[in-house]
């Protein structure tokens, strides 16, 4: 049967602002939007709450049995529940994302998620953002964006994010955890970050938002031309 629904997938490195872009984009479009991170945050915060020991394979499998996110519109945001309880603040914490990475790094993580991740687009028009959408979750996605950004704008991004949230840390803590993150995520066995052949590079150091959104709208055009052909 003939494909109906199209998939946009941003990947690219930590606190680049991929959600903001694929938030807008999919407010723009009348699209669902998926956090992918928000998903392996939601596993993360439910591992250090249950104490979940990432060595131990068997407790690792029955933990993820007993997880169950779901996404719920609220108003202009979309709360992330964890069995239930809202967690989107909970997941944004320094302690979940200086752990994030090595959970997200285990097989059996990655394969639930992604399972579930590609289940939310198999019949929706949907924009994901992550580190693997176009490359593992949606490698036949219609549109394939890679985002990157200077360092250093990176940092003081989050660094401002965090300390809008009442956060006490210094930029060379932030640096740092960009600088770790990065590194896992580029370089894990399974489904690591990189840039898909097929993905059109989106470098927004010295770009505002609305810069940006015309960025990615323009590219939905012309993927959307091609793909009518
Ligand atoms: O996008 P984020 O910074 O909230 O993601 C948090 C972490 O989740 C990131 O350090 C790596 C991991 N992640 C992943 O491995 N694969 C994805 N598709 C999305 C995120």
């Amino acid at each position: 049967m003939a494909k109906t629904n199209f998939v946009i997938a941003i990947d690219g490195f930590s606190s680049c602002g991929k959600s903001t872009v694929a938030k807008a984009l999919a407010k723009q479009l009348n699209f669902v939007f998926v956090d992918s991170g928000a998903m392996y945050r939601a596993v993360t915060l439910y591992f250090i709450q249950q104490g979940v020991d990432m060595e131990d394979e068997g407790g690792v499998a029955s933990a993820i049995e007993d997880i169950h996110i779901d996404f719920v519109p609220n108003n202009q945001q979309t709360q992330i529940l964890l069995n239930g309880e809202d967690v989107s603040d909970a997941i944004r914490t320094m302690e979940v994302s200086s752990l994030v990475s090595e959970v997200s790094a285990l097989k059996q993580v990655r394969t639930a998620m992604v399972a579930q991740q590609q289940k939310l687009g198999a019949k929706r028009n949907i924009v994901m953002d992550g580190r693997d959408i176009g490359t593992t979750v949606f490698p036949k996605a219609d549109l394939k964006v890679f985002m990157t950004a200077d360092p250093y704008i990176r940092a003081e991004r989050r660094f401002a994010e965090l300390a809008a949230k009442g956060e006490q840390l210094t930029m060379e803590e932030v640096v740092e955890n960009l600088a770790h993150r990065d590194h896992i995520d580029s370089t894990r066995e399974e489904s690591p970050l990189r840039q898909a052949e097929d993905a059109i590079i989106l470098d927004n150091s010295q770009l505002t938002q609305e810069q940006q959104l015309e960025f990615v709208l323009d590219l939905y055009q012309q993927a959307k031309k091609s793909s009518a052909k």
